[in-house]
């Protein structure tokens, strides 16, 4: 459970910094724990909410891992990682994003998390602003508010595909701007940019040279529409040295406990990170690194295996919900959510006489009254909508859907 982080009463001054209590939680796993103590209560609970592969790490890629334990691999590394994984961090951005990098643009963090939270402490000065579109992973703006900047949220509505347009790009930048974020396919609406809207966005850059352009490509892989994730570097090269690329191998290869993540990035950028992590953290761990090895240079079938069963249950949960009258969702192009409009339902009133006044009173609804955990959308700054993870079963799907659909029939 997660804590306050004031001062145990008003009179006591807190010892916690003022840069963490500005911060809050992860709503995601407030709402996972919510879930798990109602499930602890007895309730019948189907959890929607987390975000991660409910498949096992493939076989070959554990084995790669124990068999570097029994071959020694047990000691500290490289701080920036492994000479064998920046290799082969080095061959799959060239094979699959067609980017060139060198072994010292390379840094291997603790997950794609520790990669962007890094990235941001090594270049944030207090009040530089990071322009974060809208919906956004819940992490972005607390991890610059961390770091003493100022997040610059904008608002990315439906009707544009949940995009970053070229024009709402120009109008958020400022002087103070030191990077914008671009998570493409999106957590939490699968939106993806094709190689024009980047064309758009990077016309636009290439007018501010002092902005960096940060890309979260966690889910590149897992797409449903048979299109390549495009990549704003590959579209527009002239961005290399003020683009940080940041990746990782926990979505694709079901490899979230591993804690593996990378960043590649001009040199500066990459060795400062490189100063910061050998002071506070250290290498990453050594048997995780040798497994993320194997995932990127080993047998890739895994991965359009997951997706093909990732796309059934998009499919699927998609048209259920979709048959929900006061529901909406639009087709998720990528990544494992479904971002679900709700504003219809707004105004309403349960069974008990209660409002829903807000996308975060309809998410309580459904957890009280149908034991079903999702998470609202105003975690993922636009609202009203709720987001429900497809990384789980077929079977909890389709009770989810079920439970929503008679809950929302009892709303008067
Ligand atoms: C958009 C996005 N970026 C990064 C991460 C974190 O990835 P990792 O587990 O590699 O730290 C997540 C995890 O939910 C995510 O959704």
């Amino acid at each position: 459970m997660h804590r306050s982080l004031q001062g145990s009463s008003v009179n006591t001054p807190s010892r916690i910094s003022s840069r963490v209590r500005r911060i809050k939680p992860s709503p995601s796993t407030s709402a996972a724990d919510r879930a798990n103590e109602l499930r602890r209560q007895g309730k019948s609970i189907v959890n929607l909410v987390v975000g991660e592969p409910d498949f096992d790490t493939p076989a070959h890629i554990r084995r790669a891992a124990t068999e570097a334990m029994d071959k020694g691999a047990t000691r500290y590394t490289l701080m920036s990682g492994t000479v064998e994984l920046r290799q082969a961090i080095v061959a799959k951005l060239k094979r699959e994003n067609g980017l060139d990098y060198a072994m010292n643009e390379i840094i291997v963090t603790s997950g794609a998390k520790s990669a962007i939270y890094n990235a941001f402490a090594v270049t944030v000065e207090p009040g530089d602003e990071v322009i974060i579109p809208a919906p956004y992973w819940v992490s972005y703006p607390d991890m610059v508010i961390a770091c003493e900047g100022q997040p610059v949220i904008v608002a990315c509505p439906e009707a544009n595909g949940f995009k970053l347009t070229a024009a709402q790009l120009e109008a958020a930048i400022t002087p103070r701007t030191r990077w914008l974020l671009i998570n493409s396919p999106s957590n939490p609406t699968g939106a993806s940019y094709t190689a024009a809207e980047y064309r758009a966005l990077a016309d636009v850059l290439l007018k501010h040279p002092h902005v960096m352009v940060m890309t979260d490509d966690i889910y590149e892989h897992i797409r449903f529409d048979g299109e390549t994730t495009a990549h704003i570097l590959a579209v527009e090269p002239a961005l290399r040295d003020r683009t940080l690329v940041v990746n990782g191998v926990s979505k694709t290869y079901a490899m979230t406990g591993w804690r593996i993540g990378f960043a590649a990035g001009p040199a500066d950028l990459v060795t400062a990170m490189d100063t910061l992590l050998s002071q506070t953290s250290g290498n990453c761990c050594s048997v995780s690194q040798a497994a993320a090895t194997m995932a990127l240079n080993g047998d890739q079938s895994f991965v359009a295996e997951s997706v093909a069963v990732y796309k059934q249950r998009r499919d699927r949960t998609l048209a259920n919900i979709n048959a929900i009258p006061g529901l909406s969702c639009a087709t998720p192009p990528g990544a494992f959510y479904l971002y679900i409009n709700c504003s219809d339902l707004i105004g309403k009133k349960t069974p008990a006489g209660k409002p829903l006044q807000q996308d975060g009173d309809v998410v309580m609804y459904l957890l009280e009254n149908a034991g079903v955990a999702t998470v609202a959308g105003t975690a993922y700054g636009l609202s009203p909508y709720f987001r429900l993870s497809i990384a789980t079963s077929i079977e909890n799907l389709d009770e989810g859907c079920k439970r929503i659909a008679g809950a929302v029939a009892e709303l008067h």
